[in-house]
């Protein structure tokens, strides 16, 4: 017999057990973003290789060694043959539809998505090949305030959420020119240096070398450590830019740390980047991450037009939903509906249609797929229900039914079935014990 096949290393079934918590987050986060003025977007997950390449960096890990790309295809009018790409990220699709679409020209825009996104990365705890983004982008607003906002609302949906632990790592890059010019001074420091510097860095020299400053590789720390800081090489808007977002988280109480080695992993960002980072998911600790990306949109070939957001990744915060114990349970049933016998099946099922009617927040699972009652109650207890309601052929002759209490001592009542909506709406307005 051929091996039963398996789900691809890295990408993962959301089990029903899990799914409590994933709604938990979702509808928490969906009523929060409306809150602050977020309209929702959806994206293609597929889009032209090239997007990514432009936006995310011809020399960042994503786009070297970590797209999925499917094979080329024509457009079904015709012209190039042209390589597609499973999204690793939704900055660069939400701006390509931003611009697409004119819907980030000349105003602002606060835009939220969610998603899968796909990166062919080596799979370990809270690291994936397909794993879940919900991302948040601004158009057209210049100034610290909107970098504070998005960092608010980071804030907020953890405490919503009840989650601790969760602190805030802020840089500045610069403007790109200034950049351009700490860059310089970083290639010639590590040049300098080129016998301390591993096959990656040494790659990165000419290419990226910012990336350097985020090596994990302990023998490089101490020429890391001796790099030339960013900060003193800050232009003078970029300064004045950080130094007022700094006043407003502190005006709004919001905790940082100011982490110069911050560099993220993607070319597109200018000024704001931050990441908020939990000590307990190990290795894989950043949870949200973004910043401020103001030559994206033209580099993409719209009107310049400044942006900023960030995204977060879902299973990392489930996962300390669950290390910190709030991750919900799957709620019971309300009540197990038991037919005993071929008429009582048939009344059944038009009583908990009526039921359904009468009571809009009743869930009440029905006994399908036959068995005798020892078998149906013993599904009854297993649904983890409340009640049990009892239906056989005497109860449906005489108009009655059976309820019996699963999780309290009182024992079985039998009531008229014309009186069932009524009591179950009591029953189910006290909490259970
Ligand atoms: P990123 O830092 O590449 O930024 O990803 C954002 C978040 O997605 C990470 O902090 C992490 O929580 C999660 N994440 C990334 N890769 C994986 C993975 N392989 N498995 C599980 N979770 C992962 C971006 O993607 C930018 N587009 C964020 C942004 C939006 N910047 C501005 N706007």
């Amino acid at each position: 017999m051929s091996k039963n096949i398996q789900s691809i290393r890295g990408m993962h079934d959301i089990l029903p057990d899990a799914i409590p918590a994933w709604q938990y987050f979702e509808s928490t986060v969906r009523d929060l973003l409306k809150r602050y003025g977020y309209s929702e977007i959806r994206m293609p997950v597929v889009e032209q290789t090239d997007l990514f390449k432009r936006a995310v960096g011809e020399v960042t890990d994503i786009v070297e060694k970590e797209m999925y790309t499917l094979e080329s295809r024509r457009n079904t009018e015709g012209g190039e043959d042209f390589s597609m790409a499973l999204r690793p990220e939704g900055t660069a699709g939400c701006v390509r539809a931003g611009i697409q679409s004119g819907l980030i020209f000349n105003q602002q825009q606060r835009l939220w998505y969610a998603g899968p996104m796909f990166r062919a990365e080596r799979p370990q705890k809270g690291r994936y090949r397909q794993f879940t983004q919900v991302g948040v982008e601004t158009f057209g607003i210049t100034g610290p305030d909107i970098d504070a906002e998005l960092i608010a609302i980071g804030a907020r949906l953890w405490k919503q959420l009840g989650l601790r632990n969760i602190h805030l790592e802020l840089n500045s890059l610069g403007t790109l020119q200034a950049r351009q010019a700490y860059r310089a001074l970083l290639v010639d420091h590590f040049s300098a240096h080129q016998e301390l510097l591993d096959e990656d860095s040494r790659r990165r020299l000419h290419t990226n070398p910012l990336r350097i400053l985020d090596s994990k590789n302990p023998a490089m720390r101490e020429l890391v450590a001796a790099a030339p800081n960013l900060h003193e090489h800050l232009d003078s808007e970029s300064a004045e830019h950080f130094a007022q977002l700094q006043s407003l988280l502190d005006g709004m109480g919001i905790p940082y740390r100011i982490n110069p080695r911050l560099v993220r992993g993607l070319d597109y960002y200018s000024r704001t980047v931050f990441e908020w980072v939990t000590d307990e998911l190990g290795a894989q600790g950043t949870v949200c991450a973004g910043g401020r990306y103001d030559g994206l949109v033209e580099q993409l070939g719209g009107r310049p037009t400044p942006g900023c957001g960030f995204a977060m990744g879902v299973e990392r915060l489930i996962l300390l939903l669950e290390a910190q114990g709030i991750a919900p349970a799957s709620p019971a049933p309300d009540v197990f509906l038991i037919m005993a016998g071929e008429a009582a099946a048939k009344a059944g099922m038009a009583l908990a249609e009526q039921l359904r009617d009468a009571i809009p927040t009743l869930n009440i699972i029905s006994n399908c797929g036959g068995g005798n009652f020892k078998t149906q109650m013993k599904r009854a207890d297993k649904s983890a229900a409340r009640f049990a309601l009892i239906l056989g052929e005497n109860e449906v002759e005489r108009g009655e039914i059976g309820l019996k209490p699963l999780r309290e001592e009182n024992g079985q009542i039998t009531l008229p079935i014309s009186q069932l909506a009524g009591h179950l709406t009591a029953l189910l307005a006290t909490a259970q014990q």
